[in-house]
């Protein structure tokens, strides 16, 4: 029997290939109010988390940059204005509907040339061995089937003295804080996706999606057993989100 028989999707168990194609039609569903889902949805802190992220990035002009699952190129954006013309950012995704959000912000803000948007599955990337100077995956590992699989790629595709970062949802530090964040995640945000981009299964999705993903010490030991040399990890918002910066030497 295969290891990846029967995988999470949300609360469910499916069949590999199944969640691949589900998490594919949540975001088809969601993609044209994804922003705006996110600034609602976070009350605008994701950018904060995303802002640390990128500063923690310590990116210099020339770098080479993947943004995976970067779905809309929140992160792919930022990074974009940092690197010369030597740099290169790539804004990787699985999903077409995604992509074509995250390109027209790149072009209204004029960073089309230095952005290039690639088709992939996080699980077999399309790229040379030591390719990328710093890597990011932003709320995207939780929905990838096989993880381990995208942890060896990102630790493959990573130049040796790089940063792969996972920027993810992950487990609340504080007792209090998580009863709140749980009320809040499967009572009000459903109903928010069902109001504002009349879809409240992907929303729900989102909350199950969550509380299935590794917790911070779990994902550490993940990215070793990837390859990683060193993963080290800061907690945001009392653990709602955690930040993991993961070194190859
Ligand atoms: C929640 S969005 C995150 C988008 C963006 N990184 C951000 O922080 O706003 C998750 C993204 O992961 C993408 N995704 C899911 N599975 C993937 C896979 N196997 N390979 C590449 N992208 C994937 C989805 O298409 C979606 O765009």
């Amino acid at each position: 029997m295969s290891e990846q028989k029967e995988v999470d999707f949300g609360y469910k168990k499916v069949s590999a290939e199944e969640k691949t194609r589900l998490v594919r039609e949540v975001f088809h569903s969601v993609a044209p109010n994804y922003d705006l889902m996110n600034d609602l949805m976070s009350m605008g802190i994701h950018r904060v988390w995303k802002f640390i992220t990128v500063l923690l990035g310590n990116v210099r002009p020339d770098h080479c940059i993947l943004d995976l699952a970067g779905g809309t190129g929140d992160l792919a954006g930022r990074f974009a204005t940092q690197i010369g013309p030597q740099g290169e950012v790539v804004l990787g995704d699985i999903n077409l509907a995604m992509l074509k959000v995250g390109r027209d912000k790149m072009i209204d803000a004029g960073l089309q040339e230095r952005v290039k948007t690639v088709t992939l599955n996080a699980e077999a990337l399309p790229f040379a061995k030591n390719k990328f100077d710093l890597l990011t995956i932003g709320f995207g590992l939780r929905n990838v089937t096989n993880k381990m699989s995208a942890l060896k790629e990102m630790w493959r595709v990573l130049k040796p003295g790089g940063q792969a970062m996972i920027l993810e949802f992950s487990t609340p530090t504080s007792a209090t804080v998580k009863k709140v964040y749980d009320a809040y995640s499967f009572k009000i945000l459903p109903k928010l996706g069902e109001r504002v981009a009349k879809d409240r299964e992907s929303y729900q999705y989102l909350a199950e999606s969550i509380r299935n993903h590794p917790a911070q010490e779990t994902l550490k030991d993940m990215v070793l057993s990837a390859g990683f040399d060193e993963c080290e990890y800061h907690n945001f918002s009392a653990g709602i989100v955690a930040l993991h910066r993961c070194f190859k030497y």
